[in-house]
């Protein structure tokens, strides 16, 4: 069936019919069945239908809500979308009074708030998928007590950190991933019903009380902007994108860690796994997936953007695109954070320490302290590690006649941190790579989760 037959005297091609029905939106059942509720008790509410015709139309819907729970409705081949099913089956069990759920309203702004209504379910989902992989990265974190690792730039050995300051620092990747959830719920939460095909309606319809219904903030404030704009849904693509790219290179990360070379963590049986070919393999095939999904997410929300850009206002049906980018997008995001969190929190660390050269900046600060320009700390501390490095050494265990031979600011004692371990003891900086800091963002994270240790 289709909503819109009148004018028509030849029924549709069937390439055509096979371009315009739309299948994937039938997971848009539940909540577009909820917005005609809220849509029919405005009516309502407004005095446009009477309150009988309210009644029969609401026990309808309430009956094909629970065939839409029991998993029992029936979709037709017929049924151009799911607006139209619902319609249609609407009108099947309650007569023709079901062709008045459409009073005042267009699929228009009906997919719109339909739209948003998905979107607004899955943000849940998805911060509490946020939320459990941070919290395993925290617990790992957490139980690494004063393992001390290479920080990297360039992929190279940087300076010593905590282990823990590693992992926590995909944390704090995570935490404004979610934060950005958080912020488009504002924007997702204006309801666009009451706008009609886009230009509002000659019925005096209360937007405001369909959207009390359905929890919204606020309604919008124009028609056609409600049922043109998608940038909210662009947005939920955006957040669930980048969230891919931080959970990507935490990824690669794992790919590299469970490597030969690195050896830092081998995984769990349940996150890795066989070779069909060589005996001996344990592949990160799950991070190898999400780093590759997250390529597919960067082209879904190319698609929308690229869907949407030079789209005349209001709507247009190219917008029936959205459906399945948003839909893989939430999905595939969902079941990535979960095998991360998984992956993470079954995983054994044994990360290696790092070269005994990382100590040098810790050195260089060691003068600066002594009133010596930085510039010339970095020229002495270089050639200590040149000159350590001629002979086969690296920083680590240089005794303090070396040191004192590069600079005379150097005094006994000094030498103790050239082991690693030492210099992230000595670390002060706010939010730096010290045991110190890593408690402090262990403890702000546990509260923002509200996690207990
Ligand atoms: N199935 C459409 C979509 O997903 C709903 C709106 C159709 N509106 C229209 N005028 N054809 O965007």
């Amino acid at each position: 069936m289709t909503l819109w037959g009148g004018r028509f005297d030849d029924a549709l091609d069937d390439s055509v019919w096979a371009l315009t029905a739309s299948r994937t939106d039938r997971r848009l059942l539940a909540v577009d069945v909820a917005g005609s509720v809220a849509h029919v008790t405005a009516l309502g509410s407004a005095g446009i239908l009477p309150s009988k015709e309210v009644t029969e139309i609401l026990t309808g819907l309430e009956s094909i809500a629970a065939e839409v729970a029991a998993g029992g409705f029936e979709f037709t081949e017929t049924d151009e979308d799911v607006h139209t099913a619902v319609e249609r089956r609407l009108i099947e069990l309650i007569g023709s009074v079901g062709g008045k759920l459409h009073t005042g309203r267009s699929r228009n702004d009906q997919i719109a708030l339909d739209i948003r209504l998905y979107l607004l379910d899955s943000v849940v989902r998805l911060r509490t998928g946020i939320a459990g992989l941070m919290g395993s990265l925290v617990d790992v974190a957490d139980r690494s007590g004063e393992t001390v690792v290479p920080s990297y730039t360039h992929l190279q050995h940087a300076q010593a950190v905590p282990f823990a300051h590693h992992l926590l620092a995909h944390a704090w990747a995570l935490s404004r991933d979610r934060g950005r959830f958080d912020d488009l719920v504002g924007r997702l939460k204006v309801s666009p019903l009451g706008a009609g095909a886009g230009g509002g309606s000659r019925l005096p319809l209360e937007p405001e009380v369909s959207a009390a219904h359905l929890g919204f903030d606020a309604v919008f404030t124009n028609s056609l902007d409600a049922v043109s704009s998608r940038d909210q849904a662009i947005e939920y693509a955006w957040c669930c994108t980048q969230t891919f790219v931080d959970l990507s290179r935490l990824a690669e990360e794992v790919v590299l860690w469970s490597s030969s070379e690195f050896s830092w963590m081998t995984l769990a049986d349940r996150h890795s796994t066989g070779s069909s070919a060589l005996p001996q393999k344990r592949n990160p095939d799950p991070a190898e997936l999400i780093r590759g999904k997250a390529g597919s997410a960067i082209g879904r929300l190319t698609g929308l953007l690229s869907m949407m850009k030079a789209l005349p206002l209001s709507y247009n049906r190219d917008m029936q695109e959205d459906k399945e980018h948003l839909f893989v997008l939430g999905d595939d995001l969902e079941h990535a954070l979960a095998a991360m969190a998984g992956l993470i929190a079954g995983a054994a660390y044994h990360p290696n320490s790092p070269s005994g050269d990382v100590t040098a900046l810790d050195l260089a600060e060691v003068l600066v302290e002594r009133g010596v320009p930085f510039r010339e700390a970095h020229e002495a501390v270089g050639r200590l590690v040149a000159a350590r490095n001629s002979e086969g050494n690296t920083l680590q265990g240089a005794g303090f006649d070396e040191l004192a031979a590069v600079h005379d600011a150097f005094q006994p004692g000094d030498q103790s941190l050239t082991d690693p371990t030492e210099s992230v003891r000595a670390r002060r900086s706010p939010g730096g790579g010290s045991f110190e800091s890593v408690r402090v963002q262990i403890a702000a994270l546990r509260t923002e989760l509200e996690l207990r240790s």
